[in-house]
């Protein structure tokens, strides 16, 4: 019998003014986008905003629906898009902003486990990592340098056949 160790190290900004001045911009945008999600059951408002490689940046934010499970997350609807409309473009970077019409989010909020299975598969396609910055609705960030520092052990395709 061994143990095994599984180690992610990720980084820490206090606010968004210590972010590089593209990523704030990002992370400005994933804001904008939670202001406009659709969440009239949790109240619970996320942002997402991802830039591609050629510069441009696509948004998502979370749509309820009043079947709840049909409804969909902002990282999955700004990375579904990207796949739609972008297929051929690396994602470069991934800014997240979540909060709550109930109650204070000044923590970082990271993305559900089906998002980051989602983020996994376009990470894995295009063989480069996606730098994720996630933050509530204000205050501290988190940065992850890949998905992989949020989602170690890993299902993916090399599993399937
Ligand atoms: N939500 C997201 O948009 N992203 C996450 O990573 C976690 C949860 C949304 C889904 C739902 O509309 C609301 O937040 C409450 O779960």
């Amino acid at each position: 019998m061994n143990k095994i160790e599984i180690k992610s190290v990720l980084t820490v900004y206090e606010d968004v003014s210590e972010l590089p001045e593209d990523i704030q911009q990002l992370m400005n945008i994933a804001v904008n986008a939670r202001k406009k999600a659709y969440a009239p059951y949790s109240k619970f408002r996320v942002g997402a905003a991802l830039s591609l490689e050629n510069g441009e940046v696509v948004i998502g934010n979370n749509q309820e629906n009043a079947s709840y499970p049909s409804g969909l997350c902002a990282e999955r609807v700004a990375i579904y898009q990207a796949g739609a409309k972008y297929p051929d473009l690396k994602i470069k970077s991934l800014a997240i902003s979540a909060s709550s019409d109930i109650k204070e989010t000044l923590t970082p909020i990271p993305p559900c486990g089906a998002c980051r299975q989602s983020i996994s598969e376009y990470e894995i396609k295009q063989g480069e990592p996606i730098s994720i910055y996630f933050m509530g609705k204000t205050g501290r960030i988190i940065k992850a340098d890949s998905l992989k520092d949020l989602l170690p052990l890993t299902f993916d395709k090399d599993q399937l056949i």
